[in-house]
Parts: C-alpha cells; structure tokens; sequence
C-alpha cells in the first residue's frame, strides 16, 4: 500500500509549532503540513548535566523552564511566522523525565489557548518515527515498513502498518541500545552522551579485534544489551592496555550487526516494503551505513532521518501531530504528561 506524504490537499499549508522537553534537550520547530521544516531550534543542556555522568531530573526541568520560551521564540523567528498565526502548537507528553515533560506541555497548552488553536499532545516514541517523513515533503511512504526504533531509553522492532497503526515485533529485554552506547562509553571515559564519542572514536579502530557476544543471536526479534556492556567491562579489566578504539569500534559492530540481522529478518518476514530508523542511535554512522546496504541488497526502501532529526527535537513533534490531528483530532487542554507513556499498539 502506498501511503502519499501529504494526505488529500488541505485547503491551505498548516503549519504546527512543536515543542520537545522529555529529555534533556530544549527545542521548539515550526513544521508545515508534516514534513517541511520552516525552523528547528534544539537548545543542549548537556554541560550542565555532563560532569554528572547524565542527565539530572532536577537540573534539567529547570533549564527546560530557563530556556524554552527564549527557543519558541527563536523558531517563530526563523520560521518568519507570527505566534498567533501557527495553526496548531504540540508538545511531547511522554515518556519521558515527568518534571520536564510538564514543562513543555504547559508552554504548549497556555500558547494554544492564547492563540486560539488546537494543542496536540504527541508520544515521543510515535515522533521519533515521523523524523523519516521531515525533509521529505514530495515522498511516498510504502507499508508496512519495518521500523527500527533505538533511543537512549528504548529499543524496539516495530511494524508500522500505516499511519499511526503499529505491531510490536520484539524490544529489549534489559538495556536500550543507547543506554550501552553511554554506558560504555562512560567505563572507556569517552564522556557523555556516549553514542556520538564511541562513534568518533571507533572510526580509527578495527571492528574485527575483538569479538564481543551478540545478545539473543537465536531470538527472531527481542534485543539484549547488558551482557555486551559486561563483557566489554570484563575485557578492559582483563587487557587494561587495550587500544580504546579497537574495543569502540568491536563494541559497535557488535550492536549494529545485532540490530541490523534482526531488523531485515523482520523486514523479510512482515514482507516489509522498506525499513525506517527512528532515535538517537539512528544516528549512528556504521548503523545507517549498514542498514542502508542492507536495503540497497533486498531491494527495499530505506527512510533514514538526517542526523540531526535522529536525535531529541522538536520539529519529529510537529511532524507527528499533524497526523494525529489528522486521525484523532486536537488532545484535551487536561491531558496530561505522562512519564511512561507507551507507543500505542495494534494487538499482536
Ligand atoms: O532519541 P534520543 O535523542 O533520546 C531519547 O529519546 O532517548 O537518543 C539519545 C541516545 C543516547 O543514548 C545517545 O548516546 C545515542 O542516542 N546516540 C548515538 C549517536 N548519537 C546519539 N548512539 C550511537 N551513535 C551515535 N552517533
Ligand atoms: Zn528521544
């Protein structure tokens, strides 16, 4: 089934201020008709929280509060539109840290009554799959699509059979992909957020020096992230002069060959018609390289978002409420945040 990118024309270009604060990451975007991004600001708060190893609630709902309003403005700037005249504000309501999430959903309720326009609450998970469809305005999606969806605090195999419409094939029984990246990174002192430094620091190394477990190899589609991070723990214990880009690289090709296999075997048995990366470990160089090969091999589509739509932002949000708005309507002004919102799923 073909599924157009933009829906039946709507009269005229709508045109959504999304704003993102699950995380630690403040960001506001103003996205047209789903897919065009006419701004998107992420302000970091990673100094502040990096010589604590990650990411403190606390410090974090603050800066959210010191920080969003001077970034909404930023992305109406940028975007050249006038508050009142967006057509709709959302707002991640979860999962996500609580203290943070409410910051961003409050913003976004008072703006969209202020302004008189719909507030749309938007599931973080849900917005990480619609960074596929940002910067492609004129693309056609085919479903059902294999997405791959690996962040920081989740990692799952999912079949996406048309908008909104998900089955859950497999997740992580322990840790998310991301969450390995960090802490690995942490015990090779690469710093925080590991993802991006292991992914430096392994381009000089040889993925083939040491050959780390690959989780669950003989399950079809669940993820196990923990007993790698051990092993890597156990080998720098064992060999302390290790060359620290061998033992980055070693560990990455380890999660991306986990991920890669089992996403192509989910692809192939849900006679997927292409596959889409979703999350912060989308990001991952080695990870897109391979996944794009993969589906360059089994004649697939592949919808990689660009890098910098990977990770937390907030333009993925406005992407995915426009076809929430679409299919559900606008949410209540008392919905709230909720810190372990799940991806909404069809039965399996
Ligand atoms: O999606 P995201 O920005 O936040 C969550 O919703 O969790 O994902 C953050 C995660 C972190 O664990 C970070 O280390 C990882 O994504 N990440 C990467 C890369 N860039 C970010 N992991 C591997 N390679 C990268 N280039
Ligand atoms: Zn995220």
């Amino acid at each position: 089934m073909t599924v157009p990118n933009t829906p039946a024309a709507p009269s005229a270009p709508l045109r959504i201020l999304g704003i993102e604060t699950s995380c630690d990451e403040t960001a506001a975007a103003v996205v047209e008709d789903g897919a065009r991004v006419l701004s998107s600001v992420v302000s970091s708060q990673v100094d502040l929280h990096a010589r604590f190893g990650g990411v403190v609630p606390e410090i974090a709902s603050r800066a959210h509060v010191d920080l969003l309003t001077p970034v909404i403005a930023e992305a109406l700037l940028h975007a050249s539109v006038d508050g009142p005249d967006v057509d709709a504000v959302a707002a991640t309501s979860g999962p996500g840290l609580i203290g943070s999430l409410l910051v961003g959903v409050s913003a976004a309720k008072a703006l969209a009554l202020v302004w008189g326009v719909p507030f749309v609450g938007v599931n973080h998970l849900e917005a990480h799959i619609y960074a596929a469809w940002l910067e492609e305005p004129d693309r056609s999606f085919e479903m059902p699509l294999a997405v791959l969806l690996v962040s920081g605090g989740h990692t799952m195999l999912v079949a996406m059979e048309g908008h909104g419409q998900y089955r859950l094939l497999g997740q992580t029984i322990d840790d998310a992909a991301g969450e390995a990246f960090d802490k690995v990174a942490r015990v090779l002192g690469l710093g925080y957020p590991g993802g991006p430094a292991i992914d430096k620091v392994a381009a000089d190394g040889d993925p083939t020096a040491i050959a780390f477990p690959r989780g669950l190899a003989d399950d079809a589609y669940s993820f196990s992230f923990s007993g790698l991070k051990t092993s890597v723990i156990t080998y720098l214990r064992k060999h302390p002069e290790a060359d620290t880009a061998d033992v980055a690289a070693s560990f990455q090709e380890a999660v991306v060959d986990v991920l890669v296999t089992k996403t192509r075997r989910a692809a192939n048995a849900i006679g997927a018609k292409g596959i889409c990366l979703a999350g912060g470990v989308a990001a991952n160089s080695v990870l897109r390289e391979r996944m794009l090969d993969a589906c360059i091999q089994d004649d697939r589509s592949a919808f990689l978002p660009s890098r910098a739509m990977c990770t937390d932002n907030a333009a993925m949000v406005a992407a995915a409420a426009w076809w929430r708005l679409r299919s559900d309507g606008p949410s209540p002004l008392d919905l709230g945040a909720d810190a372990n919102l799940r991806l909404p799923l069809l039965p399996t």
